[in-house]
């Protein structure tokens, strides 16, 4: 039997298990293809043979409607950095739900989110908020076209910086170019250059050949899609130097890496951008997304001044999402990026001995309090690997697999019950690798 139709039936096995224990959400998703194409309204988190349903979020756990309970090691897409409905944030949110949720006015608690996000971002001195972390991007790169006077961005091969067109752009199989989704206008790459992650020279180059036409390049100071990872050494100092040089501004998109510590990657790894954009924790589990800088470069949106960008949105900094960002920030002590650095830490290490041991085609990456396993490079069947994965940890009660993080009401009992189920999963696949 070929490598193939050995997963074939081990994920067969996993699949046919995924469906006994999860029938209410099989025949939701029967009834929302109805009414939703696909079933689906956020593509990144559907899979086969159907997503799951949740009802409830308590903690580090999270229940579908069949009544499963698992260890959400998803969090909402690392947004949930306290979890499910932590009380004092349920708490901020109810009082303030009760106040009222959205107006036509500004707040005194966008004021406190702010004050807070500006303490804590070494590149932020002036911030603006939006809904999403694609929204926060689309806003910085205009601000940085908008002061720069120049249309071009620089920006990583397979880097994912939200569902915006103006950096839906991979490297197309045959060299050069290419949308990465339907429905980009091809024109656009026009404005586009590809560097590659960890190719400081390369990106450097491009910076300074192409210096009169870039506005900016743009980056996730921590490798966020396709596997988490840190930046390798002299990476992005090389490219702070580089663009400092060259008057292209440097833009960090730390939508996800604002887990890495209080002030995010650049904070931990000293490198200071022009501008950041952020989103996911920030909003303490509601509908978020921010993006600031220097003053001088957030000035071309300022509306009492010389407003060269105009950027509105009706529910930006709502106070409802405000009342629930503020809550989440402030538990967020150093403490608590301690500790789920090194549950992290112990993740991600258990992980990677327990591939080891049974020398399992996968790789375990990520740092801090984010963890990735991904198929190794050139593995022939890696969808069939990685969905029956994340089926088979879900079976056994651990939702999220591949791309984990911590949170900060994970204990150390928790991440034990992970490398439990790990072991358990692991052992099963090895299994039918061999038979
Ligand atoms: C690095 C990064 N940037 C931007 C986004 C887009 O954020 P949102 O989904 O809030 O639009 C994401 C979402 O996962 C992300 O990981």
């Amino acid at each position: 039997m070929s490598v193939e139709e050995r997963l074939g039936r081990w994920y067969g096995e996993a699949a046919g298990e995924y469906r006994r224990l999860t029938p209410g959400s099989a025949a939701l998703f029967v009834r929302g293809g109805g009414v939703l194409p696909g079933g689906d309204t956020r593509y990144s988190i559907t899979t086969k043979p159907h997503p799951l349903y949740f009802e409830k979020g308590e903690g580090p756990y999270i229940w579908d409607v069949d009544g499963n309970r698992r260890l959400d090691l998803n969090n909402n897409s690392t947004a949930l950095i306290h979890g499910h409905a932590h009380p004092e944030i349920a708490a901020a949110v109810s009082a303030q739900a009760a106040e009222g949720t959205a107006w036509g006015g500004h707040s005194p608690i966008e004021v406190e989110w702010a004050q807070m996000i500006c303490g804590r971002v070494p590149s932020i001195e002036r911030v603006r908020f939006a809904n999403s972390g694609t929204e926060a991007n689309m806003h910085m790169l205009k601000v940085a076209r908008a002061f720069t006077g120049r249309d071009g961005v620089l920006k990583l091969d397979g880097a994912y910086h939200g569902t915006y067109d103006g950096f839906e752009f991979a490297a197309a199989p045959g060299g050069g170019l290419a949308p990465s989704t339907g429905g980009v206008p091809s024109n656009l790459s026009a404005n586009v250059l590809l560097g590659r992650w960890g190719d400081a020279e390369g990106a450097a180059r491009m910076v300074s050949d192409n210096a009169e036409r870039l506005a900016a390049v743009i980056l996730t100071p921590f490798r966020s899609a396709g596997g988490f990872a840190e930046p390798p050494p002299g990476f992005l100092e090389s490219l702070r130097e580089a663009t400092a040089e060259a008057g292209v501004l440097l833009l960090f998109d730390e939508v996800i890496s604002l887990r890495l510590g209080t002030g995010g990657a650049q904070g931990r790894y000293g490198v200071v951008p022009d501008m950041t954009a952020l989103g996911k924790l920030i909003g303490g589990g509601l509908p978020v997304g921010a993006f600031g800088g220097r003053a001088d470069i957030m000035s071309v949106t300022d509306p009492m001044g010389d407003m060269k960008v105009a950027l509105a949105g009706t529910f930006n900094a709502n106070p409802l999402t405000a009342a629930a960002g503020v809550a989440g920030l402030r538990l967020l002590t150093p403490e608590v990026y301690e500790r789920i650095d090194r549950l992290g830490g112990r993740l991600r290490s258990g992980l990677a001995e327990a591939v080891e041991e049974r020398r399992l085609p996968l790789q375990v990456e990520g740092g801090g309090s984010l963890v990735s396993a991904a198929a190794e490079t050139g593995f022939a069947a890696a969808d069939l690997l990685m969905t029956g994965l994340s089926l088979a940890f879900a079976n056994r009660g651990v939702f999220g697999f591949p791309f984990l993080s911590t949170s900060s009401v994970m204990e150390d009992h928790h991440i034990d019950d992970v490398l439990d189920t790990a072991a358990a999963v692991f052992t099963d696949l090895a299994a039918a690798l061999d038979s």
